[in-house]
């Protein structure tokens, strides 16, 4: 951690959780809680809820959860020590100087090197590329028309047939041959050491949004394979989590993102004056970045290539961004291949035309479904029709949902009547209109042993962050290492010493993890649905079946440890002992 326990815990309490996230989300007050529509996922009826008791958010539609930490890491795209200093400044708090511990300090020190090294790299090739030995590299740019300029703003840079030039270079600044490795820009070779991963290459740096390279895609001269090669993911380079063009786009200022499928189309795009163009890296495009996106718009153009797989990934694409809260619309590029070759033809006013003419994400969804089917026959369209009413079912809100349909309807010449009992008749077969693709962490699949187990222990540690004093009677039955999941182990272990000290806090427990994935596990585990029970007896009755469960799953997890050692058996037999006591034993729920 960065920063001292006592620190992060004194900023988290005075950071009223409710104020909060209402600076990002209207929230409605219902009952003890603060209720919206989850920022998280797509939805048009709230079940986004702020608890100001436990000074954390669930969301009952896609189970994310946290405390005010991991909602400024989520929204915010935040990493744990930014969170903690932005939430600082605005409660008034003065942070100390960062304490680092040795590991965190080389960890740090290890991808400032790596940006430094990747800084001196792409020095490397900017200088190669415009000395007679990039030669080839700059015909090869000036034949697909960019201007120095453009080679400019972008770092662009080449890397020539030699395999050990940047290595003694980088050698010469002062870089170990590990970190140079670990960069992904040399590989082993044994007959020559380490030489250059990248030859005979146009180089594009790839920059974080503040501007720092953190890795490098290479395009091979002629046609070689592969066409693009780009570096590995190292701890600077973040592949899901960045977007190349971003830097830039983030200050374009024109209300909405181009998302491009190449680097050369972006910078194409630039050069023609769309500045809010951007690009995946090398791969599929990612809820990570559609997050990103959202930081700055909620308006995405998508310029795919117009062969069968852009419209794939672009199909792929308008789900994403739908997930996201974000409108997604296409760019039509017909009948040239990409935004680069379209600009390189027509020109930026006609791509402006184009920008201006984009289609709908669902009306393209619906073109690219039509194919699929021969309208020529009855039977063909009836299909079609009943696909067109099952897709419709994704838009919840009743208003939106009858507008699209009668949009539908006097485009594909269907009665509107005819679709609405289609799609009436599909939304009860589904139990209701509901968003047709979930997150998948409520996609119910079938509950393991070990699920199970998890769960009665999650069930168990929400019961006693709910109602504390329900501790005392169990303590001497239950400890932290009955919780067989290392993670539920360490919450455990904070909880119950919390308690012992007076107050449950679960959201100062969170904030013990540092990454938004593990604060959202952790977080879980106290918002698990307790069962809803009315009357006391039936309460104990289940209070008393979830301790067992645990305390069970526990022993049965021991019992293989215990045969291994030495005084194993009578432990063992020690242990059976008190699993058929408890069986027995009433634990009364009743205050006091
Ligand atoms: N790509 C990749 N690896 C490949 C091919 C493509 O990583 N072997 C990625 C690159 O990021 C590239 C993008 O996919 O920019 C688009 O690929 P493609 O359409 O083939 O490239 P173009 O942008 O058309 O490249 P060029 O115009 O240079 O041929
Ligand atoms: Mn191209």
């Amino acid at each position: 951690m960065f920063y001292s326990d006592e620190i992060i815990e004194e900023v988290r309490s005075r950071s009223d959780i409710v104020d909060v996230v209402s600076g990002y989300l209207s929230l409605q007050k219902k009952g003890n809680n603060y209720w919206a529509c989850c920022p998280f996922h797509n939805e048009d009826t709230p079940s986004f809820s702020v608890s100001s008791a436990k000074q954390m958010f669930h969301c009952f539609g896609c189970g994310v959860s946290g405390n005010v930490y991991t909602f400024l890491m989520k929204y915010e795209n935040y990493s744990f020590p930014e969170a903690v200093k932005v939430l600082a400044q605005r409660c008034g708090v003065k942070l100390p100087e960062a304490e680092y511990t040795e590991e965190q300090k080389k960890l740090v020190n290890r991808k400032q090197r790596l940006l430094d090294l990747n800084r001196e790299a792409a020095r490397f090739f900017y200088y190669q590329l415009r000395s007679p030995r990039g030669k080839v590299g700059m015909e090869y740019l000036k034949k697909r028309e960019l201007s120095e300029e453009t080679m400019k703003k972008f770092g662009l840079g080449f890397a020539d047939m030699g395999g050990q030039e940047l290595v003694r270079y980088l050698r010469s600044k002062g870089f170990e041959d590990e970190l140079i490795h670990e960069a992904g820009l040399a590989v082993m070779s044994e007959k020559r050491g380490l030489v250059s991963q990248f030859w005979n290459r146009v180089m594009f740096p790839i920059q974080d949004i503040n501007g720092k390279v953190i890795g490098f895609g290479g395009r091979v001269m002629g046609d070689g394979e592969p066409k693009y090669l780009n570096s590995p993911e190292t701890p600077v380079f973040d592949k899901r989590r960045n977007l190349f063009g971003m830097n830039f786009a983030r200050t374009a200022r024109t209300g909405n993102l181009i998302l491009c499928e190449g680097y050369m189309d972006v910078i194409s795009m630039h050069q023609a004056g769309f500045t809010q163009a951007v690009a995946s890296l090398g791969t599929a495009f990612t809820p990570e970045q559609a997050r990103l996106i959202k930081r700055y718009t909620d308006k995405v153009l998508l310029a795919y290539d117009s062969d069968g797989a852009g419209v794939k990934a672009a199909i792929r694409g308008i789900g994403i961004l739908r997930e996201a809260g974000l409108t997604g619309k296409i760019i039509h590029m017909e009948p040239y291949k990409d935004p680069d070759e379209f600009i390189k033809n027509l020109g930026p006013e006609e791509f402006q035309k184009r920008i201006d003419e984009a289609e709908n994400s669902f009306f393209f969804e619906i073109r690219i479904l039509e194919r699929n089917f021969d309208l020529t026959d009855p039977d063909g369209k009836t299909k079609f029709h009943r696909e067109i009413a099952k897709k419709l079912l994704v838009f919840t809100e009743e208003v939106e949902r009858e507008n699209y349909l009668q949009a539908i309807a006097a485009k594909y010449f269907v009665s509107p009547d005819n679709l609405r009992s289609l799609v009436a008749s599909y939304a009860a077969q589904e139990g209701g209109v509901k968003p047709a693709e979930r997150p998948k962490t409520v996609t119910h699949q079938k509950e393991t042993p070990d699920d199970k187990a998890k769960r009665s222990q999650r069930v168990l540690l929400t019961w006693l962050t709910d109602y504390p004093t329900l501790y005392q009677k169990i303590r001497k039955i239950l400890s932290p290492e009955d919780f067989t999941d290392e993670l539920y182990r360490k919450v455990a272990e904070k909880l119950f010493q919390n308690i012992e000290k007076g107050n449950a806090n679960p959201a100062s427990i969170i904030s013990m993890f540092d990454d938004d994935k593990t604060q959202n596990a952790a977080a879980e585990v106290f918002n698990t649905a307790l069962p809803y029970i009315s009357t006391l007896q039936e309460r104990e009755q289940a209070f008393h079946d979830v301790l067992l469960a645990v305390k069970r799953n526990s022993f049965e997890q021991r019992r293989a440890v215990l045969a291994q050692e030495k005084d194993g058996f009578s432990r063992f037999l020690q242990a059976k002992k008190e699993l058929e006591d408890l069986a027995k034993t009433f634990i009364s729920l009743e205050e006091g």
